[in-house]
């Protein structure tokens, strides 16, 4: 997703640094002092324009998020959301998902979610999937042992090649939906801007649940 370039974002977030994080690698290890409450610290990657992340701070204060997104835009429309919400339970990083271990020290992570990536659907793109291997020892080396690793796509083709990377690299799966939407966990499920966007048209929402076994 190429989102237009709004010239109001950076100045927007350059103002608020007390929910945008632009130096992250600084806060390494020290995550905690960002949040009112020390608690366990649940990250989302390229969370877009924000809604899921947002919504899941909202309605789970015993959790601290973060989210994180590359592109300056649609960090700072998520920035918009949590101006009018100001949840204390909320950080935006405006950074690359591809700097995971320099952000985060080991184990300082709970939990991670990927919510619609990127798909890149080109073979010689494979190495940009926030699947491909590179990205899981990442997750791998940020997240407590007993954490989970979800993710939602429409995308079919994403979703085969994540279920065969996260099987090669050796995680175990704990859920797979085919149909997120026709499920019993459709009731909790918060739904991201590409979700009601792809499953408005039919499409079904497949979702995984997964962690690393060392
Ligand atoms: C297809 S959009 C999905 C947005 C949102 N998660 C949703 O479901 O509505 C993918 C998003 O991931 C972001 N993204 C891709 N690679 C990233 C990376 N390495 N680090 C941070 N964000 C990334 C893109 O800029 C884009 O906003």
């Amino acid at each position: 997703m190429r989102l237009k370039n709004k010239p109001w974002a950076l100045p927007l977030i350059e103002a608020n640094p007390q929910y945008v994080v632009t130096e992250p690698a600084k806060l390494r290890g020290k995550w905690d002092e960002r949040f009112t409450t020390k608690q366990p610290l649940l990250i989302e990657i390229g969370m877009g324009k924000g809604r899921f992340i947002t919504e899941m701070a909202r309605r789970d204060p015993k959790h601290n998020y973060v989210g994180i997104e590359v592109q300056t835009t649609a960090t700072g429309i998520a920035l918009k959301k949590q101006l009018e919400l100001k949840l204390p339970n909320l950080q935006l990083v405006s950074g690359d998902g591809n700097d995971l271990t320099e952000m985060f020290a080991p184990a300082e992570v709970a939990g991670i979610f990927l919510n619609f990536s990127d798909p890149w659907p080109k073979k010689r793109h494979a190495k940009r999937r926030l699947t491909y291997q590179t990205f899981l020892k990442q997750y791998q080396q940020v997240m407590q042992k007993d954490g989970t690793l979800e993710f939602k796509t429409d995308n079919r083709g994403l979703f085969e090649y994540s279920l065969t990377s996260m099987n090669n690299y050796g995680m175990v799966f704990d859920q797979v939906w085919l149909d997120l939407h026709d499920s019993p966990e459709a009731v909790d499920n918060v739904m991201t801007e590409y979700e009601e966007k792809f499953s408005q048209k039919g499409q079904p929402i497949f979702k995984l649940a997964a962690h690393f076994t060392s």
